[in-house]
């Protein structure tokens, strides 16, 4: 049994030392885990002196490709038309692109209301959309932590005639902001280097992952599920194949809030954020939210992935060798609706607009600066705030001298947490929250 907290940070600890017992004693899989991340792993935890693997992970490992109804997919081909592999128009004055993905200006957020249309929501793509048909798509279920150990497929018809959900969430990159620990704190960090516009809120609608799990049959012996894309295989700089996009989930989030989202903002999925069904995670960091979702494991012992063992930890002095446990949470942002070094007129009364946003708590207060953290005033909070989802803020400035400056937002959420100055380090740049220093002139 696992506890209903592996959501919190402390549990999860707890619950990513459980699994590595269980891997040591060959009770846990780690299918396309490099082995060197696995030994980390278990070396940092004192668990591991010359040790062979356990030996029953080859064999599961063929089992599960076996029985897997994706693993033989294509890679990207090498002759794949270069450019972000986005299907929707990317504007430049709406999108920054970065590799495979496109980045949202904040500025052109001050456009749209308290939803992203998805005409302005930001795409992370490890590899590129896939242009997938809604009339042949299926869901699989499988696993061995299903009753009878069968396997069950829905079509989008099936999961739009179950009782549907809506709920308000943002979804975040887990790096979002990773360019700041270079710019604000020296301390380069690998990974695309987003400002702070790795961040969308949109209005989903879906059915509960729990509820297409009952229909399932989801045995008492389940632990994990581990939902994976139909996009592409992913191939990593170095050349190693990691597999489709994929990671695991404690069952007790998997039953808790989290959809299998059909629908964007009243409209059915866009093919970039995931059609024709995604995760949806809310609170947690973006890769938990799969997006083109094909199928889904439900299995009876722990599970691995490269996405919560090579990424998506925090590592670097300061970190345990292995890594934090998997992240879970995003954190608490501030972003002013301005580009780097805007003009603002001298003399004029302008209205600053932002938003700030916890995945922990709402938030109960934003102030500003705008002389570079020498004096903080409160902002006027246009919305209703509640965890997980964005506040738009605003204050009235009225600069006198024209120069260069330097403006500040620091938000404060429920759970008491203000922005700090600096976030500490970690080599692959995840959860900045730290308050951002944004330049703009005096015109
Ligand atoms: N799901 C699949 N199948 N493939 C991916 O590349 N990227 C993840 C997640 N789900 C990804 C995925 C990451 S890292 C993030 S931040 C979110 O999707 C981004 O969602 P969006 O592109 O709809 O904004």
């Amino acid at each position: 049994m696992i506890s209903k907290e592996t959501s919190h940070g402390s549990s999860e600890e707890e619950y990513d030392r459980r699994r590595r017992a269980q891997w040591l004693a060959g009770e846990a899989r780690a299918d396309g885990v490099a082995r060197r991340d696995m030994l980390r792993l278990l070396a940092a935890a004192g668990a591991v002196t010359g040790l062979a693997a356990p030996t029953a992970t080859a064999a599961t490992a063929a089992a599960t490709a076996a029985a897997s109804p994706v693993a033989a997919g294509g890679t990207v081909p090498a002759d794949a038309p270069k450019g972000p592999g986005i299907v929707k128009p990317l504007p430049a004055d709406r999108f920054t692109i970065r590799g495979t993905n496109a980045e949202t200006k904040f500025e052109a957020l001050a456009e749209t209301g308290f939803h992203t249309p998805a005409s302005h929501f930001f795409v992370r793509n490890h590899t590129a959309t896939p242009r997938l048909d809604a009339k042949t798509w299926r869901l699989k279920i499988w696993g061995d932590g299903l009753e009878g150990g069968g396997a069950r497929e829905f079509t989008l018809a099936d999961l739009k005639r179950l009782p549907s959900t809506s709920r308000t969430a943002f979804v975040e990159c887990a790096g979002n902001g990773r360019s700041f620990f270079t710019t604000q704190q020296g301390q380069p960090a690998s990974g695309t280097a987003w400002t702070l516009g790795a961040i969308g809120n949109a209005r989903w609608r879906g059915v509960r992952l729990s509820e297409v799990l009952r229909r399932a049959g989801v045995s008492r012996h389940a632990v994990d599920v581990m939902p994976r894309g139909l996009d592409a295989e992913y191939v990593t700089d170095d050349g190693t194949n990691l597999g489709r996009v994929r990671r695991p989930l404690p069952l007790s989030k998997a039953l808790d809030d989290v959809l299998l989202a059909y629908e964007m903002n009243g409209a059915p999925l866009p093919e970039d954020h995931g059609f024709p069904v995604r995760v949806l995670v809310p609170a947690w960091v973006g890769i938990a939210s799969i997006k083109w979702v094909g199928d889904i494991e439900v299995s009876s012992t722990p599970l691995y992935s490269p996405w919560n063992t090579q990424f998506y930890r925090l590592f670097g002095e300061g970190h345990p060798p292995e890594g934090s446990a998997p992240l879970t949470h995003q954190t608490l942002k501030s972003a002013f609706e301005l580009p780097w070094n805007a003009p603002v007129p001298a003399g004029r009364t302008s209205h600053l607009t932002g938003r700030s946003w916890s995945a922990k708590g709402a938030i109960t207060r934003v102030e500003i600066s705008t002389d570079g953290g020498g004096t903080w005033h409160k902002a006027h909070l246009k919305d209703t705030p509640r965890r997980g989802s964005w506040t738009r803020w605003t204050t009235p400035w009225h600069p006198r001298t024209p120069g260069p400056t330097t403006l500040l937002a620091r938000a404060t959420d429920t759970t008491g947490q203000t922005q700090p100055q600096t976030t500490p380090h970690n080599t692959q740049g995840y959860l900045f929250d730290a308050v951002v220093r944004h330049a703009v002139n005096v015109v």
